[in-house]
């Protein structure tokens, strides 16, 4: 009896794991097991015998039966300790990072048109985007009374009664960079002026705040067939389509002599615009040769220099190349709209390219 009882309560003890203890289950208090076999030699016992003995077996089967549903308990709980060791979370580690921003159609195209026109030799001027009315108006031929600045649709800054300062708007064209640019420098002279322009106006193809790049070369003999390459140059260059095609249109600006209204060849079909194709015509630019009285504003002498100048609509040429259909999606839209168009997240650059996750 108690070797039966130190052999199991011993191996119970030692028992590693659960397989383990249901083998020794089986072996000790199973149908065919040691102290079950115990109790079936019962019968062939005195009464006296099985009077001593029965208590004692049934006994040490209740001890062994307890013993075995500690010890699975205990490897229950070692088990779980084990898990919680092993797969500990750290929850104040930092989160990973997801880049949720996209760089807006309007910047990406902005960038590409300046790496275009760069390689043609044009740098980058800057001008305020609240302009005196001399930079946005006159000194672009425009005087007071002249009707241009009527059509403009004009956002005028406020001023206090009594101040006498010159009166400002918010510029409605990239053209004053023109002045700005020549002023700076002299002649000869080759830039381009992206940024922000207002004009009150609001429908498919307006927003009161939109973009322009200004277009100035300004040498001793720079003609309209230098403008007409360049614009093709560029057009073929951004659309990244050999057969693009433009219609100069003789139209009129005050700045320019003579003028011409640049549209480019593309087609509406299924509610997406595509360039190169098509029979409709979109109004990309103006244009022209930049007038003698500019010129004498900006302090450049106009017996000596002459050339042309352009302003395109940037928002207009990101609709055209990304087939977007409505121009104030450009301003009032989220991150879905970005994706759908093919915009993805910055990228951030590294020095071995390759080494961000
Ligand atoms: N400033 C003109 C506009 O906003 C465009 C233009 C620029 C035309 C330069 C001719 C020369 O409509």
């Amino acid at each position: 009896m108690d070797e039966l009882r130190q052999k199991y309560l011993g191996a119970i003890a030692d028992a590693a794991d659960e397989p383990t203890l249901e083998e020794l289950r089986l072996q000790a208090v199973g149908k065919k097991g040691e102290v079950s076999l115990r109790m079936r030699e019962l019968g062939r016992m005195t009464p006296e015998e099985r009077q001593e003995m029965g208590p004692k077996l049934n006994a040490l089967k209740d001890e062994i039966n307890s013993a075995l549903a500690a010890k699975k308990a205990a490897l229950a709980d070692a088990a779980l300790n084990e898990r919680l060791r092993a797969e500990w979370l750290d929850v104040t580690l930092p989160g990973r990072p997801r880049r949720q921003g996209t760089i807006h159609p309007v910047s990406q195209v902005t960038d590409e048109i300046t790496a275009i026109f760069a390689d043609m030799g044009f740098s980058v001027a800057e001008g305020p985007q609240i302009e005196s009315d001399w930079f946005n108006f006159d000194a672009l031929n425009i005087p007071p009374e002249h009707p241009a600045r009527q059509e403009h649709d004009t956002f005028f800054m406020s001023r206090a009664e009594g101040d006498n300062r010159p009166p400002h708007v918010l510029r409605t064209h990239t053209s004053p960079v023109q002045i700005r640019a020549m002023q700076e420098t002299g002649a000869p002279i080759r830039v381009i002026a992206p940024g922000r322009v207002y004009r009150c106006d609001y429908d498919q193809t307006h927003t009161p705040m939109f973009h322009q790049v200004e277009g100035l070369a300004i040498g001793r003999d720079i003609s309209m067939a230098n403008l007409k390459w360049v614009l093709e140059e560029f057009c073929r260059a951004f659309f990244e389509v050999e057969g693009v095609e433009l219609r100069f249109r003789a139209s009129h600006f005050p700045f320019t002599e003579p003028s011409a209204e640049v549209d480019i060849r593309c087609s509406w079909a299924d509610g997406s615009l595509k360039i190169g194709e098509g029979d409709d015509w979109m109004e990309i630019l103006g244009s022209g040769m930049v007038h003698p009285k500019v010129l004498s504003a900006a302090g450049v002498d106009p017996s000596q220099w002459q050339g042309f100048a352009f302003g395109m609509g940037i928002d207009r040429i990101a609709m055209l190349k990304y087939g977007i259909p409505d121009l104030r999606a450009f301003f009032d839209s989220d991150l879905r709209w970005l994706r759908h168009y093919g915009f993805s997240a910055l990228d951030v650059p590294t020095l071995q390219g390759g080494l961000s996750a």
